[in-house]
């Protein structure tokens, strides 16, 4: 895993060749879905590799011993529509986690986030949020969503996605530099309609099957 200053990289084989598929032309909304789903388990286990944990008694067969679990609650943030194709994966690595739904899309013209679902959960103390969201392109949506969860007082936030911009990349650190950012890969450049190149065009459309 590549990092520099908020943004982690991945650069597993595994994750690359799923990519490589994901960004065809030629696949599938089936596949396409698994793909989501399984790049996401893998990003997961890259993005959580320093939650805080406690150490706890367990009984094997054989004797006592210390085990640990996981420090505090987590949710996982959905921003909809193209995140809820990431939420089975990351509640099967986590299933004690809690989903808080965010509804966050694009203006089309503008490429502004308008904020459609907003419904403030009960917020634990030291939770940790892990956004999911295939792509952060402008990165308006994002850094909403961001700034909802803080609003609501949630301090440890980190992003997992598959695609990102440059442009998306540098709005987040300057607008959330305490957010951490986990992605497969981050591309070349966002063209004049505010898409990620070379990309895989629309990751919502491309899952739910509505280009
Ligand atoms: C896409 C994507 C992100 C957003 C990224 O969603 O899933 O939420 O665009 O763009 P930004 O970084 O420029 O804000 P979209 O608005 O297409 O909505 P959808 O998930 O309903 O397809
Ligand atoms: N949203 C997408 O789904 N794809 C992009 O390339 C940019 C924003």
């Amino acid at each position: 895993m590549e990092k520099s200053n908020n943004i982690h990289i991945s650069n597993h084989p595994l994750i690359g060749e799923k990519l490589s598929t994901l960004r065809s032309i030629n696949t599938s909304p089936e596949l396409f879905r698994n793909l989501v789903a399984e790049l996401t388990s893998l990003l997961i286990y890259e993005a959580t590799f320093d939650l805080k944990t406690l150490s706890l008694d367990i009984e094997t067969p054989l004797q006592k011993t210390r085990g640990m679990k996981i420090d505090g609650a987590i949710s996982i943030v959905p921003i909809l529509r193209a995140g809820l194709g990431m939420v089975d994966s990351a509640l099967k690595i986590i299933p004690t986690a809690k989903v808080w739904h965010i509804g966050v899309k694009r203006d089309e013209d503008t490429l502004e986030p308008i904020e459609y679902y907003v419904n403030k959960p009960n917020v634990e103390k030291a939770n940790t949020c892990i956004v999911l969201d295939p792509m952060l392109a402008t990165g308006g949506s994002l850094s909403a969503v961001c700034s909802i969860l803080k609003s609501w007082g949630v301090n440890n936030i980190r992003y997992i996605g598959l695609l990102a911009a440059p442009e998306g990349v540098k709005r987040l650190e300057d607008d959330h530099p305490d957010i951490s950012m986990f992605v497969a890969s981050i591309d070349s450049h966002l063209d004049e309609n505010g898409y990620i190149v070379p990309g895989l065009g629309d990751a919502g459309d491309r899952q739910f099957d509505t280009l």
